[in-house]
């Protein structure tokens, strides 16, 4: 009998969820029914952060609490900043990322509560400390003193004090708070499947962020927004821009920023991101890789039928707004959190263990020779 494999599980619905949904009437993404974009026009990340995790959307008084709990959380203990410290300078952030979570769950109290309100306050937890960790290792690696964060600062605003020591203007954390609602969640992705896989031996929440985050690392999913940038780079200026890329489709490369398994006529996250790519290259005033980016995109579509995804536009606003390339996924990561915990939680509500078949191709019964006569 043939059995029909689904590689890559390529259209196979493997679970229910409540948190996310590409709804086509509307072509769009949406968190608990909001569209993404209309989230990132009338709320801030922190709003969006209650919405995934808690389902609704906060009132004053629940945002307010959501706000004071996770300024409360942010401080890292003593040993973790002893580790960080003495992690390699040349060390991948997404690598110190996962280190940095793993190193919580070995501190954290209720490590071993899966219960859904010790997972609730474990995630305040990673999500407050997360970016801590990773700007004080943005620090380090260059040297410099590590900068406590800020309880009057804003979740997006404390992370750019912590990294560069300033806050900048409010347009630019207004394009950086929007890009952290659109990476926030995206239902059955690579790295929040990876998420559930783990969570559903029943195991806790920090080893499945820790797994999520080596998930994410990966080119073909969040470890696309660095490849974007690395891309432009190398295609330094507009003028070699159409050149580059009608050799690399030639060739057969595959064009990082572009494609996605569930969109097939553009990923609705874009043009929000692609708007703020604008806005924060007028005011840097630096256009050069905005012009590469229309010239790449329309020999993508024109030549392919392939339209970018969230990782094209955001890759090359991180580095307008100044931050090194190999921390873009890890920016992704600290917004993710939301969406892999909201996953997390939720697999364990309705837990089934997930163990799938696979049909086996290799050699036939054989039977074991003793080892001098091989
Ligand atoms: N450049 C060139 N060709 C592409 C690309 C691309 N970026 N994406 C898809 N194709 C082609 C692919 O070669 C294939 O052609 P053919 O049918 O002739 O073999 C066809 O389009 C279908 O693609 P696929 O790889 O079978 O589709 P998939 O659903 O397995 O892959 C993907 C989706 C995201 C892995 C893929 O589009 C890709 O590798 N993109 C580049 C990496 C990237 O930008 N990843 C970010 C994903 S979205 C946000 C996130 O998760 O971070």
């Amino acid at each position: 009998m043939s059995i029909e494999i689904k590689k890559g599980l390529m259209g196979v619905t493997v679970d229910e969820t409540s948190i996310s949904k590409v709804m086509p009437e509307i072509n769009s993404l949406t968190y608990r029914g909001y569209a993404a974009q209309d989230l990132c026009a009338n709320c801030g990340f922190e709003e969006v952060a209650y919405l995934i995790l808690n389902g609704n959307l906060p009132n004053k008084k629940q945002l307010i609490a959501f706000k004071k709990e996770e300024r409360a959380d942010r401080k890292l203990s003593k040993s973790l900043i002893k580790v960080l410290k003495q992690i390699p300078k040349k060390a991948h952030p997404m690598d110190v990322a996962r280190t940095a979570v793993s190193v919580m769950g070995l501190e954290d109290k209720e490590t071993f509560d899966n219960s859904p309100k010790a997972n609730m306050r474990k995630t305040m937890r990673i999500f407050a400390k997360t970016p801590v960790a990773l700007a004080a290792f943005y620090r380090l690696r260059k040297g410099k003193k590590i900068i406590e964060p800020k309880k009057n600062l804003s979740f997006a605003e404390n992370f750019f004090h912590m990294c560069f020591g300033k806050v900048p203007n409010k347009d630019i954390v207004k394009a950086f708070d929007v890009s952290l609602i659109l990476y926030a969640e995206h239902s059955f992705n690579v790295s929040t499947f990876t998420a559930r896989t783990i969570t559903s031996s029943l195991s806790d929440i920090h080893g499945a962020i820790t797994g999520a985050i080596a998930s994410l690392k990966g080119p073909l999913h969040g470890g696309a927004n660095e490849e974007v940038m690395h891309m432009m780079k190398k295609i330094k200026k507009p003028e070699n821009a159409e050149k580059w890329i009608n050799k690399a489709l030639d060739n057969k490369d595959v064009v990082m920023g572009f494609g996605h398994r569930v969109y097939k006529s553009g990923d609705s996250r874009v043009p929000t991101m692609r708007e703020y790519f604008g806005k924060v290259a007028k005011i840097k005033k630096d256009k050069k890789f905005e012009k590469i980016y229309d010239i790449l995109e329309k020999v993508m579509i024109d030549r392919k039928n392939i339209y970018p995804n969230v990782d094209y536009p955001t890759g090359p606003t991180y580095h307008l707004m100044g931050f090194d390339t190999d921390f873009f996924t890890p920016i992704f990561v600290i917004s993710r959190i939301t969406g892999w915990a909201a996953h997390i939680i939720e697999q364990h509500s309705t837990n089934k263990l997930i163990r799938p078949l696979a049909a086996y191709n290799g050699s036939k019964y054989r039977k074991v020779i003793e080892i001098s006569k091989r």
